[in-house]
């Protein structure tokens, strides 16, 4: 009796110690996991890569690696055990084509695999070493021609038309930031070492000033958009697939990279452009009518702190940005003109309200990146 109450009190105590979770998740819809502070400086990848030295075999080729030329390398060399179609003909030897293992992977690692090779622990089938047999350019290539085994042109032509939808207006079109803080995709010391699923964590939870896309694109989505990001750092088109080789597919379309274009913002009138704060951006009863303001109008997209609603289905503009802060203070004019006529999911606001509350709210918002 008193064993078996013991264990009632001790039970108790457990499921006391895992209720009293100090961080309880928000009880909204669809709980987001937030495992990352949406205030995280910007990062500094130049230092992170730094401060990982890579193994002295390790060189980065100067121009993006090509699949196309990758691909005689692979069939002269690595098809025998790895077969014309990736899938593997010997023991032990992975399903290039098996997209869920290659999404734990990276190019780094292939590219040392090839470089050194690997012990198949005893089994005798082992991996040979190409470290003397290619060059470090055609290992590169050939890490991107067994790398498309797996990045079907459907999943890049899905994956672009997404970036160009939603990522190319802080990413921009070569894929090298836009704006501050942004991850440069054509870096290739960067991306080499980043598994997909790394990246598809950052993307499904926002980091730093990168909203969340949870909300926004599906699963398949996300990752099609990450077989995209990758094209930054390589040439993926391969060349016509004849009869039963090329990592392509017969059928599918083949992916073409075109130059994403940047979004467009419509010009503003000139009476806009050329007006400029008719209040000190420091007053202080200016900021408090323009708060005021902005809680009734904005708050809903843009948030109390100005970084941006999160579950929206588009991206209101982070109003901390310190672009957008430098040029709300030194163009204040055209951020009239885009509270006045809107841009894109924003509203016009000309109707409701005056020239000068409009710019009692700028003022306010000229706050927000302190
Ligand atoms: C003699 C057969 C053979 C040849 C030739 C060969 N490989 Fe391999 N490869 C293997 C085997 C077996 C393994 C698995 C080794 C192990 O047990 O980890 C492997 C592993 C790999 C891996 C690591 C995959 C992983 O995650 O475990 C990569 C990448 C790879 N090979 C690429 C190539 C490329 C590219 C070529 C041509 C340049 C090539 N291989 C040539 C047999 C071969
Ligand atoms: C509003 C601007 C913005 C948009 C839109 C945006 N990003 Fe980002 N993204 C950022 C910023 C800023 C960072 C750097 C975050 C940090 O590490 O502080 C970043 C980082 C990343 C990273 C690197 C994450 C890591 O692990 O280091 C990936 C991958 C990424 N973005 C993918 C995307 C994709 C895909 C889209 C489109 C679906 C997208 N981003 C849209 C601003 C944006
Ligand atoms: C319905 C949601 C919504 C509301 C309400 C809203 N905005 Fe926006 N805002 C956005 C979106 C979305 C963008 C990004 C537009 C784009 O670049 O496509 C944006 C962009 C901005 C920009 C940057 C424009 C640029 O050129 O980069 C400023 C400044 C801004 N909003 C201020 C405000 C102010 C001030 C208010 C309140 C009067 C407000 N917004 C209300 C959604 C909203």
């Amino acid at each position: 009796m008193l064993k078996k109450m013991i264990l009632i009190v001790g039970l108790l105590l457990v499921l006391a110690a895992c209720s009293g979770n100090p961080n309880p998740l928000p009880t909204g819809a669809t709980p987001i996991p937030t495992l990352i502070p949406a205030t995280l400086p910007p990062r500094d990848f130049a230092a992170e890569t730094e401060a990982k030295p890579a193994p002295v075999e390790v060189s980065f080729p100067a121009a993006p690696p090509s699949a196309a030329n990758g691909q005689a390398l692979y069939e002269a060399n690595c098809a025998e055990c790895h077969g014309l179609d990736g899938k593997g003909l010997v023991p032990n030897a992975r399903d290039f084509s098996d997209v869920a293992y290659r999404r734990g992977e990276t190019p780094l690692n292939f590219y040392l695999n090839i470089t050194e090779g690997h012990s198949g622990a005893g089994t005798g089938d082992d991996m040979p070493a190409f470290g003397d047999v290619l060059t470090s350019d055609q290992r590169w290539d050939v890490v991107y021609y067994a790398w498309r085994f797996a990045a079907p042109d459907e999943s890049l032509i899905a994956g672009q038309a997404l970036y160009a939808e939603n990522c190319v207006e802080c990413h921009g079109v070569n894929g090298r930031s836009r704006i501050l803080g942004a991850a440069d995709f054509s870096d290739q010391r960067f991306m080499s070492d980043h598994p997909a699923s790394q990246l598809y964590v950052s993307i499904t939870q926002g980091r730093g000033n990168m909203p969340a896309w949870q909300a926004r694109l599906s699963q398949d989505e996300r990752w099609a958009v990450i077989d995209y990001l990758r094209t930054f750092t390589y040439d993926p088109v391969l060349a016509a697939p004849e009869g039963e080789a090329g990592a392509g597919g017969e059928e599918a379309a083949a992916f073409a990279p075109t130059e994403v274009e940047e979004p467009e913002k419509p010009e503003c009138a000139p009476e806009y452009l050329e007006q400029t704060n008719p209040f000190a951006w420091d007053d202080a009863d200016v900021i408090a009518a323009g708060g005021e303001l902005y809680s009734q109008f904005c708050t809903r997209c843009h948030g109390e702190d100005g970084t941006g609603v999160a579950d929206l289905a588009y991206v209101p503009a982070d109003l901390t940005n310190p672009g957008i802060q430098t040029l709300l203070h030194e163009q204040g004019g055209e951020y009239v003109c885009r509270v006045a006529e809107g841009l894109n999911e924003m509203p016009a606001f000309k109707r409701q309200m005056s020239p000068e509350e409009m710019w009692q709210v700028l003022t306010f918002v000229g706050t927000l990146g302190d």
